[in-house]
């Protein structure tokens, strides 16, 4: 007998765990130092329409797609009828993105664990340093991966759900707190203007390409992540209303996220442009300023951001492990761990990439004039932003061109909402609206921004 393939056990957890996945280190790590390097607030009111106009359709049609096939993404697009193109560019790659992304994202919440302690401990860690420590970055990434690989091997309602309907409120009254603090440091108000007024003679085609890879990334689209979630939904759910919940609180928390750092960055006297290190060498000097307590709020601080980063990588690794589980019929405890233990071998050369081993740190390549330093910034500008957007865009294009679009429509109308196919203006409705975007504005725009990132028009 074939057992019958998990299921949420609620709505509430569905929306935990598709918001715990989206809300992660690319709200609170990496929004703010993308919209640092790209202009402040041109960049964040670039990246909301993003979120609305191209972010959100393909949440819904990534959901759909996962619930009416019930399969991880290679089986949901082989079961709708797809060619090898399609397979490879929509479902394969989306696969090796989740796989190849936590190599180097493990890396980053493996840092949280390491501030965890040295704020405790009231130990003034130097990021330089701290993250040129080969043996330590190699320590802790494998704490976090088997932290991840324990959660996933728990299953869906047992283990995944169970975690994140604890963690992801929590995180919720810590970001708040943070924000708190920052927002009363002396000159935060000019963190506050640089984050939230738009200076739109700073919008060019790098912005909007920064901003559409950021909106794919921390929504979680384009990873194959909302399709294997998807494929977990009970069909009673409203996939509309789950969808826009998961939408508006990633969104929040990473608007939230800026709203914790700049005012922090301006205090300080610190620069906005500075890249990845942004979080990990502004928000300590916050805490270290602090006269009593610091090291306890600090301490919070990175637990948060290693909570919101657990939450995201279970679903990354829960993506290739579905594979297994339902092709090649693995038992979820053995895919969990060699899926797992895969990713923490892939992912030791990025975690010695940040300074212990020369080659690694100072490999170059320069992509469509932008300039990539060292095998950790490879990583994250093709798999975390170039082959996202790739297949974010080759999935709306089968969806809406290559499967019937009625199949989606009618997927997302079952479990509401109940006006989705009701005409709104004379007999225009959601569903139609939706259906126009899936087809017409996500695959234009994002078409248009890559060939504008590679200098064709
Ligand atoms: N969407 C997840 C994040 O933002 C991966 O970190």
């Amino acid at each position: 007998m074939v057992a019958s393939r998990d299921k949420w056990g609620s709505k509430f957890g569905f929306i935990m765990a598709a918001a715990g996945s989206a809300v992660g280190l690319g709200n609170i790590w990496r929004f703010p130092y993308v919209a640092g390097q790209n202009g402040g607030g041109a960049f964040v009111f670039v990246y909301v329409l993003c979120v609305i106009l191209i972010g959100a359709p393909l949440l819904f049609n990534e959901m759909a797609l996962g619930r009416h096939t019930g399969k991880n993404p290679i089986g949901a697009f082989r079961d709708t009828g797809s060619n090898n193109f399609f397979t490879i560019t929509g479902a394969i790659l989306s696969l090796l993105i989740s796989f190849f992304v936590l190599s180097y994202y493990g890396v980053i919440a493996g840092w949280t664990i390491g501030y965890i302690y040295s704020q405790l401990a009231g130990i003034r860690l130097d990021f330089d340093v701290f993250m040129a420590n080969g043996p330590l970055n190699i320590g802790l990434f494998a704490i976090f991966m088997l932290i991840t690989i324990l959660i996933v091997r728990g299953g869906i309602s047992g283990g995944i759900e169970k975690a994140v309907k604890i963690l992801m409120p929590l995180l919720f009254v810590l970001v708040g707190a943070v924000i708190v603090r920052s927002l009363t440091l002396d000159g935060a108000m000019a963190g506050v203007e640089y984050y939230l007024i738009p200076d739109f003679s700073k919008i060019n085609g790098r912005v909007v390409l920064s901003a559409l890879g950021q909106a794919f990334f921390s929504l979680s689209v384009g990873w194959g992540i909302m399709i294997t979630y998807g494929s977990y939904l009970p069909k009673k759910e409203n996939i509309v209303s789950s969808g826009l919940w998961v939408a508006f609180m990633d969104t929040g928390v990473a608007l939230l996220g800026g709203l914790m750092i700049f005012p922090a960055v301006f205090a300080f006297g610190k620069m906005p442009d500075q890249g990845p290190t942004l979080v990990f060498k502004v928000l300590p000097e916050v805490f270290n300023s602090i006269p009593s307590g610091g090291g306890i709020i600090g301490a919070i601080f990175f637990l948060l951001l290693c909570i919101a980063a657990l939450t995201s990588s279970i679903s990354m690794l829960e993506v290739p492990a579905s594979y297994f589980i339902d092709e090649k019929k693995w038992s979820r405890n053995k895919a969990s761990w060699v899926v797992g233990l895969l990713v923490f071998l892939v992912g030791i050369p990025s975690s010695i990439s940040n300074g212990a081993v020369d080659s690694l740190t100072n490999m170059r390549i320069t992509v469509f004039e932008t300039e990539l330093v060292g095998f950790f910034n490879w990583m994250d500008y093709f798999f975390g932003t170039f082959f996202i957007v790739i297949v974010a865009l080759m999935t709306s294009i089968y969806t809406g061109w290559m499967i019937k679009v009625s199949i989606m429509i009618q997927e997302i109308g079952e479990g509401g909402p109940g006006n989705w196919q009701k005409p709104l203006i004379g007999s225009l409705t959601a569903a139609k609206i939706w259906a126009f975007f899936i087809r017409y504005i996500c695959p234009a725009i994002i078409l248009m921004v890559l060939l504008n990132m590679m200098g064709l028009f």
